[in-house]
């Protein structure tokens, strides 16, 4: 396509992005990720009680990836699995959902899965396996020509998975407080209304060829909502927990644009330190950007046992929100 790294990294900060194989879904990259929380848990796959997963781009339109994932791990049946398609604010609904299902007393310990597949998204018949090296053969003029037209959204994303178990504890650490919204009345800023049980059949190979299978997206827009509705959010959820935006140690955003959360961090008035990000190795990777740049923080001990933590994200939907969590 016609673009420049240049372009790419000073509009958005991305430098690298990870592409599944193919024949590899999102359920495969979730399975992994799972696999590695249950163990850092310390736990085995009895001990989960239920499974979430997070992700749009799921496997098959059905079933979801829940019962997929359920089976790949060998979780007991006697269990519930939910599938939630929220978009890039999944893993946020995600950890709402598995702290309600907790305090409800039904569920002890609950897996939390976001991952995605974006990969499938690209026009492959347009070269796009040349592109990522896969293929040596020319792409046309024609091709380059029909890949530049979505050029605004296929920079953007890569794939990835992360997962977390929630369990229930005495004390003060967990899951404090949570905001959720929803305004529908921004659906169409980011939608793929190619695909559609309104047409009849809902998808036809005339609409692969045209391009009308990738989701479309208004930029500018999506961009102006994620930096003043996150910030708000965060705002609020601390009011409702009786704490200063000032004595948050970190907040967590959902890895959109290095614009974006730089937008969130001077909102919120912190310093860079505490806003970290990683989206220049990998994009936007949706559901799991949370959960990755959680794991990271933990592994490279920029995440300390007592400290105070802002999880936010915005999404298609409009979906957005923030969770306070001591670590
Ligand atoms: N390479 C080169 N040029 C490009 C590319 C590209 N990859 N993509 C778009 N352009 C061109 C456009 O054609 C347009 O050209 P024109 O002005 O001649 O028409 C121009 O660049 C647009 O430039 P800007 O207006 O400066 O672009 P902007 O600064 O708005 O950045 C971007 C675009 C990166 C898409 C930005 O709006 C953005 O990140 N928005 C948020 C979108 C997002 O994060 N979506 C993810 C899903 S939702 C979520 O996760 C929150």
């Amino acid at each position: 396509m016609d673009t420049s790294d240049e372009w790419i990294r000073v509009r958005s900060g991305i430098q690298e992005r990870r592409y599944a194989e193919s024949g590899q879904g999102s359920t495969d990259l979730g399975v992994i990720a799972a696999r590695a929380a249950i163990a850092k848990a310390g736990l085995g796959m009895a001990d989960i009680d239920a499974a979430i997963f997070a992700t749009m781009t799921p496997d098959h339109v059905l079933p979801g990836n829940g019962p997929l994932l359920q089976a790949a791990l060998g979780l007991r049946t006697d269990l519930p699995t939910f599938d939630l398609r929220q978009q890039c604010s999944g893993f946020l609904y995600g950890l709402e959902l598995a702290d309600l299902l907790i305090q409800s007393g039904r569920y002890r310990r609950v897996l939390l899965v976001g991952a995605e597949v974006h990969t499938g998204f690209m026009p492959w018949h347009l070269g796009w396996d040349t592109l990522i090296g896969q293929s040596t053969r020319a792409i046309t003029e024609a091709e380059r020509a029909e890949n530049t037209l979505s050029r605004d959204r296929t920079v953007l994303f890569g794939d990835g998975a992360g997962a977390m178990v929630i369990e229930a504890r005495e004390g003060v650490a967990g899951l404090l407080k949570t905001r959720l919204f929803t305004d529908g009345s921004g659906a169409g800023v980011l939608t793929m209304p190619g695909v559609s049980f309104k047409r009849r059949p809902f998808v036809t190979a005339e609409q692969i060829q045209t391009g009308e299978t990738l989701p479309v997206m208004s930029g500018k827009e999506v961009f102006k909502s994620a930096v003043t509705l996150m910030p708000q959010a965060v705002r609020e959820v601390c009011a409702e927990a009786g704490v200063a935006v000032e004595d948050l140690d970190l907040v967590l955003v959902h890895q959109a644009n290095l614009r974006i959360i730089e937008g969130v961090q001077k909102a919120l008035g912190l310093p860079p330190e505490k806003v970290p990000h990683n989206i220049e190795r990998y994009g936007n990777t949706t559901a799991a950007t949370l959960p990755i740049l959680f794991h990271e923080c933990l592994e490279d001990g920029r995440l300390q046992p007592g400290m105070l933590v802002a999880f936010t994200a915005l999404g298609s939907g409009l979906h957005w929100g923030a969770t306070l969590y001591r670590a």
